[in-house]
This record gives C-alpha cells, structure tokens and sequence, in this order.
C-alpha cells in the first residue's frame, strides 16, 4: 500500500460520525498496515469520562477505513486493541490480497460520503421490518446486538429516560461548558457540532416524542430548522421515528470498538436504502439513566448506542466538517 492509498483509506475513515464531532482519532501508516489511535488531547471529561462514546466513534473509523479498502479491491482485517501495553492503540486495519469488488462493497463505500447525522423530522414512513431484521444479523457478527424499541411501553420508558438525561444535562454548568466548546458557528469549521445541523428546541416546528440533543442549551438563541411558515396552518404532525438500540454483552474498550464497528456498517447500509439517523445517547451519558434503561427494557448486555432513524424530508440539514487527512494521518517509513 503506498501513501496515496492509504491517504484514500483514511479520507473515509475520518467521515465516521462521533461525539460531537471530536474526531477523536490518529493514524499511522506503514506499509500494509494502519494504526488507530485515540486521540486524548479531544476527550470529553464531563460527557464521556470513561471515553466509551470516543471508543465507540473510533470502532465506526476502523469500519469505514475497512470498508474503504475493500471497495478498492484489497482484503481488510480489522484487530482490536492489538497492543495491550498501548490501550490507545485501538486498532489496527491489515491490507491484505487483492479482491473483487462487490456491488455491495462498491455502494458501501459510496454510502461513507453520503452519510451525516439527520437531526430534522423524518417523513412519516415506517422503516421496513425486514431492514430492521437485517441491521440484527449484520452486528451479529460483530457481537452486538440490535434492538427495535417498539410498543408503548418501552417507548414511553426510553423516550422519559431520554427527557431525564437531557435535563440532567441542562443543569449541568461542566456539561454545559464542554458542549459549548465543541459548537461551531463558523460554516468552515473543520470540526465540532455546526448550529446549522441542529434543530431549535420549538416543538411548533420539531413535534416529536423524542428530544435530540439540545446542543444550543445554555443562552443561545436556539436555531430553528424551519421557517415560522403561516401561523394559521395545522400544526404539523408528531414525528414518529423507529428508534434502535445497540447493545453488547460487555462494556470494555473490545465492546465499545465492536459497537462502533457494528454501528458503522449499520449508518452505511441505512444510507444505501435512502434512510438518515442521528444517535439519542444522552440517556447512555449517565450511569443512572443508563442503568435504568438496561432494567426498564430488560436488556441482557449494556445499551451502546441509541438511534432514531426513518426517512429524509428535502429540508436535510447541514453536513459537518472534518480536519484535512494531512492533520490526522503520518506515515512510518520503518514498517
Ligand atoms: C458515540 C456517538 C454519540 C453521539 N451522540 C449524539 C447525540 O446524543 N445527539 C446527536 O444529535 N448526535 C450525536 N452524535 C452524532 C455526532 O454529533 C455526529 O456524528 C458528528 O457531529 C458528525 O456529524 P455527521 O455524523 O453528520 O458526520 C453521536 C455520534 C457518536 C459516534
């Protein structure tokens, strides 16, 4: 593998989604190999002090860098904490021989520049149940598992759980502080949440039973996805999105890498069937909500990741940046 291919690779691995767009990753590449590693200098200390939710993003990275690969004709193994001297060494994606190229790993690989979290209303159209049976058997692989959250109940007791964490966040000044520090107002951003991605809190123009995350909380003016419209117009219908959980029988760095990695192949073949999400983890932030959902919906294993997820409208908000792959990847002439 030369600089050039491997540059491509990470060009996609970068396009993963996390938290807050921290980006929490580097790469080192040396001959057929490329080394992931968590990037401490972009913790989250206050939202993410066990760094689950950066692991959890780096898994997505180590996903897309393989995916990449494959839809350039090269094999791909993914090995997980290779190092266990070097817990920051999360993975290491090996090229090995060449391959044919699937329609699938093609439309894959094509899905990772189209992707981006998708915070506005979904249309009102069911996911089908046999994507959803699909999203299963992909993780499963993967030992993760995929969960539909269905029936008034556990959607009441998830949506509340939901509500509690995103209050408990509000009140929370070191919360509060950390968000603001990752909010970008600058449509160039390279990295951090743009206001232009995320919907204002008016729940005229975002009626949903499901709070996304309220990233101007604080003093800002919140912004708004739609425009205020005709007032004398009914008002618009309650969104109704299917919401999924990720989940895996442990909750170390392997668990949380293979969410990601579960995660990742999830977003992409979402995308390639035209259906947009964007994760709900404020309950998963806090050891209290978070323990509570695993009773409430009697889940075997650790919930990892939560997702709404459904159908596009045309009002699709803006995508986010990314740092250059020059800033994030070095190469190792020793390997
Ligand atoms: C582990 C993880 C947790 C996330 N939690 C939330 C969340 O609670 N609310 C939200 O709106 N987006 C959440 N996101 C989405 C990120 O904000 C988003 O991926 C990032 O801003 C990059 O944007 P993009 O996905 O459009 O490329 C999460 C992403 C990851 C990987």
């Amino acid at each position: 593998m030369d600089e050039q291919q491997w540059t491509m690779v990470v060009a996609a691995a970068i396009r993963a989604p996390s938290i807050h767009n921290t980006q929490p990753w580097h790469f080192t590449a040396s001959g057929d190999r490329l080394e992931l590693r968590l990037d401490r200098e972009r913790a989250l200390p206050v939202l993410d002090p066990t760094g689950r939710q950066q692991v959890i993003s780096c898994g997505v990275a180590a996903e897309f860098a393989a995916v990449a690969l494959r839809a350039a004709g090269v094999e791909a193994e993914v090995e997980l904490l290779p190092a266990p001297e070097d817990p920051d060494h999360l993975a290491t994606v090996r090229a090995g021989a060449s391959r044919e190229v699937s329609l699938g790993d093609a439309a894959l690989a094509e899905a990772v520049g189209r992707r981006h979290t998708e915070r506005a209303p979904f249309l009102p159209r069911a996911v089908p149940a046999e994507l959803l049976d699909r999203f299963g058997s992909d993780a499963r692989p993967y030992g993760v598992w995929v969960k539909t959250v269905t029936g008034s109940e556990e959607e009441v007791a998830t949506a509340f759980l939901v509500s509690r964490a995103e209050e408990l966040e509000r009140g929370d000044p070191g919360y509060l502080a950390e968000l603001e520090r990752w909010l970008r107002t600058d449509p160039a951003a390279v990295d951090g949440i743009p206001v232009d991605a995320v919907p204002g809190e008016d729940p005229a123009t975002r009626p949903s039973n499901w709070l996304v995350r309220d990233f101007v909380a604080g003093s800002r003016e919140p912004h708004l996805f739609l425009p205020a419209g005709d007032p004398t117009a009914p008002p618009p219908e309650v969104e109704r999105p299917t919401v999924v959980l990720l989940g895996t029988h442990g909750d170390d760095r392997t668990a949380w890498l293979l969410a990601g990695r579960a995660l990742g192949r999830l977003l992409l073949t979402a995308t390639t069937e035209g259906l947009a999400a964007s994760p709900l983890t404020q309950a998963l932030d806090w050891p209290v909500t978070r323990t509570r959902m695993r009773a409430r919906l009697s889940l075997l294993g650790y919930p990892q990741m939560l997702l709404r997820m459904g159908y596009p409208s045309s009002t699709a908000s803006a995508s986010s940046g990314r740092r250059p792959v020059s800033d994030v990847l070095r190469f190792d002439a020793a390997g």
